[in-house]
């Protein structure tokens, strides 16, 4: 070999060494459009793996739906061929009832709330109870705020306006019964089909937080939102359990620290911009309104009619008391 070949072959080979090996990178579903809350919290995911791995492993945002609907991620991931998603708690609900109980009406009244409960003791048995029952691990958790009513019908204050309008909900027995103790029958929808629905006026209506009408320009074709404050949306990072197992114990110690990393980052995020998401969609013609009497029928109906029915579905009555008095609230009898 002549001395030019040999430096040749000593440089590539020296280029080769040199080269990180190729970083893992995972496919990660994401519901909602972009400049939401789950956006957010999966950048903030996707930053903090690469800083915790080295780079060895990132992520893939398909914002959208893109890879399906919510609650078919969650088949998707526990199945193996997906794996993580970012989806709103109701939608895994369905798979986890225990999870229900972060969707029972008036029980998260706060985001201090929501980050109390899924942060302590009873957010981690929620995890483990999920990775049981679904084949999911949930490790981060994004904070969406409140799910306002919005509508292109008329305003609503009341429980009485309510009546006639057709509005969507998730595919969630808890708040197809919630609307239910308002006096209205709702549809249940999937949430890839919800914008179509709304513009074609199949439905005149949903609720979901003010960051997600924002990311899902719902405000194209909704007029009128009514703050009402029934569901706190908590938005789960969820990651397939047979990918999870499949990895390192330091793997699986850099994937959680990257999971509370984006946590943290979810409820910084929604404290800087929910208000500013709010006036934005007001300065492009929402109509905002707060429910009558300070929403007391809405809560009384509700919580009358709705926790009753779902104390066995949630895991029985004391899990729903665990939450309540970890907030310092009145338990139920
Ligand atoms: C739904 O309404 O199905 C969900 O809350 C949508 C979302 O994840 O933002």
């Amino acid at each position: 070999m002549t001395y030019l070949k040999r430096m040749l072959a000593g440089s590539v080979a020296a280029l080769v060494l040199a080269l990180p090996a190729a970083a893992a990178e995972y496919r990660i579903a994401v519901g909602d459009g972009a400049g939401g809350t789950q956006e957010a919290l999966g950048k903030a995911f996707i930053s903090a793996l690469e800083k915790e791995t080295g780079g060895k492993m990132t992520g893939k945002l398909f914002l959208n739906g893109q890879l399906g609907d919510e609650q078919d991620t969650v088949t998707a991931a526990s199945t193996g061929t997906l794996d993580f998603s970012i989806l709103a708690i109701n939608n895994i609900t369905p798979f986890s009832p225990t999870v229900g109980t972060l969707t029972l009406p008036y029980v998260i009244l706060s985001l201090e709330d929501a980050e109390k409960v899924t942060q302590g003791e009873l957010g981690q048995k929620m995890v483990d109870q999920t990775i049981e029952d679904a084949g999911v691990r949930i490790i981060g958790w994004a904070y969406s705020g409140f799910r306002v009513l919005t509508n292109s019908k008329k305003p609503i204050s009341t429980v009485a306006d309510l009546k006639d309008l057709v509005v969507r909900v998730p595919k969630n027995e808890i708040m197809i019964e919630t609307y239910k103790s308002w006096g209205i029958n709702p549809t249940p929808m999937a949430w890839t089909e919800t914008f179509a629905a709304l513009q074609q006026k199949v439905v005149d209506g949903q609720d979901n937080p003010y960051m997600t009408v924002y990311s899902m320009k719902f405000d194209e074709v909704q007029k009128y939102v009514t703050n009402l404050r029934y569901i706190f949306s908590i938005e789960p990072l969820i990651v397939s359990e047979q990918l999870f197992q499949g990895m390192s114990a330091e793997e699986q110690k850099q994937v959680l620290a990257a999971g509370a990393a984006a946590t943290k980052a979810s409820g910084e995020f929604l404290r800087a911009e929910e208000a500013k998401i709010r006036d934005e969609l007001a300065k492009r013609g929402m109509e905002i309104q707060d429910p009558a009497d300070g929403e007391k029928e809405f809560i009384e109906l509700a919580t009358s009619a709705v926790w009753p029915k779902f104390y066995d579905k949630i895991g029985g009555k004391d899990v729903l008391n665990g939450v309540l008095t970890s907030l310092g609230r009145e338990t139920v009898q």
